[in-house]
């Protein structure tokens, strides 16, 4: 079984290497939890390690992101310009509707080995009934799966608690769903992460603290969300 690693440091641990090839991996959370970090991180990895690279954005505009990615120490010109990575935008205020012929193309052209959608707001702009969102959600994998990519998207959710949990329909289309969040840690918020689900693979089941700074995202594995362990000492007491 061939692994692709996330990029994100920790996660790749928490993996055991990496996601399977073609696999599709689907990061949920609240606004600022992280998400497009980790499908920019994804592509950004590729890029850097041979693996060309398509982000399917819904970002208003490329000089917008690039300058986001520069924050984060990723150039995203350059890797175009060595056309490591392919940027379409589907910007969601002129309503266009998510075609797959041009994403389907430069993979095709480019041997492009990994798509980072951000995000499945993209679906749900033209589709209002549920069963068609699915349907087209389903059918954007499929291709993707079909077309031999590792894919990657990202959907808006918002989380009450680490104890209440409300699915979203989406997640039960990937293989992978990695959850988002910030928990409360005295006067500030912590981010934490944990593994929902990856198919096919073994994982952990713990939540762990990130990071995002210069460099992007960092799990620390090797650590627990105080945060967490602080409301459980709290509520024994
Ligand atoms: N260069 C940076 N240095 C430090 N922290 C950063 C940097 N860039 C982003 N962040 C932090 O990462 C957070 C997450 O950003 P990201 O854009 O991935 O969120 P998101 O989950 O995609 O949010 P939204 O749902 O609004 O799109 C930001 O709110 C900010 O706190
Ligand atoms: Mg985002």
């Amino acid at each position: 079984m061939k692994l692709i690693q996330t990029g994100i440091p920790g996660l790749d641990v928490l993996f055991k290497g990496g996601i399977r090839k073609g696999a599709s991996l689907l990061f949920a959370g609240a606004p600022g939890t992280g998400k497009s970090v980790a499908a920019l991180q994804f592509l950004c990895h590729g890029a850097q390690h041979g693996e060309p690279g398509l982000l399917i954005t819904s970002e208003e505009s490329k000089a917008n992101l690039s300058e986001y990615a520069a924050t984060l120490g990723w150039d995203l010109a350059a890797y175009e310009q060595q056309k490591r990575l392919f940027i379409v935008e589907y910007p969601l205020t002129q309503g266009r509707i998510l075609s797959l012929e041009t994403p389907l193309a430069l993979i095709k052209k480019h041997k492009i080995q990994r798509v980072s959608l951000d995000s499945l707001t993209l679906f749900k702009y033209q589709f209002t009934e549920e069963t068609s969102l699915r349907k087209e959600i389903l059918q954007f994998l499929a291709s993707m799966k079909s077309a031999g990519v590792t894919v990657v998207a990202t959907a808006e959710q918002s989380i009450p608690s680490v104890d209440h949990m409300r699915y979203l329909d989406e997640a039960f289309l990937f293989e992978g769903l990695i959850i988002l969040r910030r928990v409360r840690k005295g006067a500030s918020f912590e981010r934490v992460l944990n593994i929902e689900k990856m198919r096919g693979q073994p994982h952990v089941l713990n939540i762990y603290p990130l990071l995002i700074e210069k460099g992007g995202m960092k799990v620390l594995t090797e650590e627990v969300p105080f945060s967490l362990v602080e409301q459980q000492v709290r509520s024994r007491k």
